[in-house]
């Protein structure tokens, strides 16, 4: 059903830049994308942490977890995972708008949905950070065991398996999650919110 002509969108007295006045610094997504193990969870779960005790207004948006909850009707297709992204890049929108520092965590394989998500926000809004870690060493790890049951059969449309995973093209960031820890990596991402002045007004 197409309702545009009859909704009207109502502009907001309160602005994004009203609401980062009270919070002193810039509002952006760091939008984290790699396969499954890769590490994601475990760098945004410091990356906010460390962020928080910097007195910054944060909040993780985190694929397992919505899954659970706001995303609990789709499944793993490439159809589902688009529809997964699309919700969360209008969520995390929302949230940028709140004047808050996202941090997004998401396999997100395909490299159209992730544009198409990029395109959402304003320039230099969205931050992707491609966290690059061998399929090898993610099956090695496999924390969840997902990847035995996808090699024996009993899991389908796994992401590297055989679910694709389209390496993003131009990354803002790119994190070698092979050598280094998820405490190193995401002082990375810290660094880059410092020296890109998002730290402060
Ligand atoms: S996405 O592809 O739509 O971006 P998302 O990040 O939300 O995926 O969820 C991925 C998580 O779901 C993985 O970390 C893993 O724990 C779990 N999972 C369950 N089935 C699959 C599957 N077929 N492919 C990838 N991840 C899966």
């Amino acid at each position: 059903m197409n309702l545009k002509n009859e909704i009207f969108i109502h502009s907001m007295i309160v602005k994004k830049r009203d609401r980062s006045l009270i919070k002193k610094h810039k509002s952006c997504i760091i939008w984290l994308t790699g396969l499954s193990g890769a590490g994601k969870s475990s760098i945004a779960g410091l990356l906010e942490e460390k962020l928080n005790k910097q007195g910054k207004h944060t909040f993780l948006l985190d694929g397992d977890n919505l899954r659970h909850t706001l995303n609990q009707d789709l499944g793993f297709s490439d159809y589902d995972r688009n529809e997964n992204i699309r919700r969360i890049g209008h969520v995390g929108k929302l949230m940028v708008d709140a004047g808050l520092i996202v941090i997004a965590s998401f396999i997100s394989p395909f490299e159209k949905q992730r544009k198409l998500t990029r395109e959402l926000f304003e320039k230099n809004e969205y931050i992707e950070v491609f966290l690059n870690t061998p399929l090898e060493v993610c099956e090695q790890r496999d924390p969840k065991g997902l990847y035995k049951k996808a090699r024996s059969g009993l899991l389908k449309d796994f992401t590297g398996i055989d679910s694709a995973y389209e390496k993003p093209e131009n990354p803002e960031i790119t994190l070698d999650g092979e050598q280094y820890s998820a405490d190193v990596l995401s002082d990375k991402i810290i660094n880059y919110l410092s020296e890109n002045n998002f730290l402060k007004l």
